[in-house]
């Protein structure tokens, strides 16, 4: 029976960190080292100030570092010293040539591949965690083996991570699942048997479920585009509520207790983000394409045209609420994060908002208790965002708190659902501002019967906000908290 004492994990990003903290944390008789080419990247890993922001990293983190969690530049001793290599790297949508806005590019994991295969003197298991096209295992599989030295074999696995952002602690030490996939030969039995062997330090083992390669493979882009297609029917729903009168939370807690739907992920707002959902869905279009399977691809690319379509009609609101023009004017934006406690802002709904307000000439001032003034603006002046990038520092201020933010502007749009725009002072946000004074709630985060008591024209996803009807809405909120 293979036991393992060193593993390692190639890229210490988003995922590669906070996974491999946590399984150093749970299993103390294994020693983790996580290795990136950024050495940055790696410095910052070792220092005090973390690389992300997640809720409870810190302690995890420092609890394990410089005992048995490492974090390193030197990929090749990684390699060389551990029994199994996690690849966590990188696999953004391919901007030039076949696929190009659709395929994953692959081109990190086959270089993290190769470089396993050129170091590697003793047999590896290799799990492949990063989310990936179906048979990419195998093809990780044909470069280790067409490269493979003497003595030397390898186990490749599929291990895919479902961890959120912003929870990411927490659905690492609690996953609904892991999943497991392997070959059906005895060596490979053995290699899931190993990594099963790691979770089962703190995850009850019917919660771990093993199954071949393929099918652990698409189960990741399934699950990823079954919840995109969950916000993306709200959201649907949210554009038949705004054109009809119905509310869309009514409609979502009437939908989500019916007990085969489920009451999550159907919360409507400006639409989704991060760096997963639309990558993923689009690597299963493009899948699909290529299986010559045009109808499902058209079925999942929907999916992302409601989502887009959200971003949109949510600006053209604004537009056409501030007597549709915006020219020169200050528009608020509360949030720049894809969602709440992270300081990602891969995909932001908030960076397509702004984009709208920008090409319309608004002057933007923005607030974001996470996300660095310099990742806003490196975000804003993307060449797929902007073709007049000179002009963003001249129409976008980042401020430091909300009220600096509120300061003379016309109009405050949430753009990310964080707790603390709950409670700030709302009356003393609308001195600030000029009247009318506008509100719009893409987060539906807000309490609009008292700013509309306050002053505020409230405008939000999926319900018209009227007098009468917004007193409906808090008798609703009361009775259902
Ligand atoms: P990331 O971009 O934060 O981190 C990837 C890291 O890999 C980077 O630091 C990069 O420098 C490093 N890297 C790239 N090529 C390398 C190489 N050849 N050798 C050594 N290091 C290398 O990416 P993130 O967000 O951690 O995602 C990783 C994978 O996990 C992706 O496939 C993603 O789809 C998947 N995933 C991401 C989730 C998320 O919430 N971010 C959740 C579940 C899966």
């Amino acid at each position: 029976k293979m036991t393992l004492s060193k593993i390692c994990c190639i890229g210490a990003g988003y995922v590669g960190g906070p996974s491999c903290a946590v399984i150093a944390q749970k299993c103390p008789d294994l020693t983790v080292t996580v290795v990136d080419l950024s050495a940055h990247r790696i410095d910052q890993w070792n220092s005090d100030t973390l690389p992300i922001f997640e809720p409870r990293l810190d302690e995890v983190v420092k609890a394990c570092r410089g005992k048995n969690l490492f974090f390193s530049t030197d990929i090749d001793k990684g390699i060389r010293e551990a029994e199994l290599i996690f690849i966590c790297v990188n696999t953004p949508t391919k901007t030039f040539g076949w696929g190009k806005g659709r395929a994953a590019d692959l081109k990190y994991i086959e270089s993290a591949a190769r470089r396993i295969a050129e170091v590697a003197q003793n047999s590896k298991i290799v799990v492949e965690k990063s989310t990936v096209p179906v048979k990419a295992a195998e093809s990780i599989s044909n470069i280790l083996s067409a490269n493979v030295k003497p003595g030397v074999k390898y186990q490749v696995l599929s291990n895919p991570e479902f961890l959120a952002e912003g929870t990411a602690i927490t659905d690492l030490l609690n996953p609904d699942r892991v999943l497991i996939g392997g070959e059906p030969t005895g060596e490979g039995s053995e290699a899931v048997k190993a990594l099963s062997w790691i979770y089962e330090h703190w995850v009850p083992k019917e919660n771990i479920i093993t199954m071949n390669t393929w099918s652990s493979e698409l189960s990741k882009l399934a699950a990823n585009a079954f919840l995109a297609q969950r916000i993306s029917s709200i959201n649907a729903m949210s554009a038949i509520c705004e054109a009809t009168g119905a509310d869309v939370d009514e409609v979502a807690h009437a939908v989500g207790t019916d007990s085969r739907i489920g009451p999550k992920f159907l919360k409507a707002s400006v639409g989704f983000g991060g760096s997963c959902f639309k990558k993923d869905v689009l690597n299963m279009v493009y899948l699909c394409e290529c299986l010559n399977l045009p109808e499902v691809a058209a079925y999942w690319q929907q999916v992302i045209d409601i989502n887009e379509y959200q971003r949109r009609r949510f600006t053209m609101r604004i537009v056409q609420s501030l007597f549709n023009t915006i020219t020169n004017k200050r528009i608020t934006v509360l949030g720049f994060a894809f969602k709440k406690n992270t300081a990602d802002t891969r995909e932001s709904a908030a960076i397509h908002v702004c984009k709208y307000l920008l090409d319309e000439g608004a002057h933007v001032q923005i607030y974001d208790p996470k996300v660095p003034r310099d990742q806003i603006m490196s975000d804003l002046t993307m060449a797929e965002i902007t073709d007049q990038p000179e002009r963003v520092p001249e129409l976008v201020t980042i401020c430091p708190n909300a009220y600096e933010a509120a300061e003379k502007s016309h109009a405050l749009v949430i753009c990310t659902e964080w707790d603390e725009f709950q409670t700030l002072d709302y009356q003393r946000i609308y001195d600030k501002m000029l009247k009318p004074a506008f509100i719009f709630d893409g987060r539906l985060l807000l309490d609009h019967q008292q700013l509309m008591d306050i002053g505020f024209k409230v405008e939000t996803i999926g319900k018209r906000l009227n007098r009468d009807q917004a007193k409906l809405v808090r008798t609703h909120a009361n009775s259902t908290s």
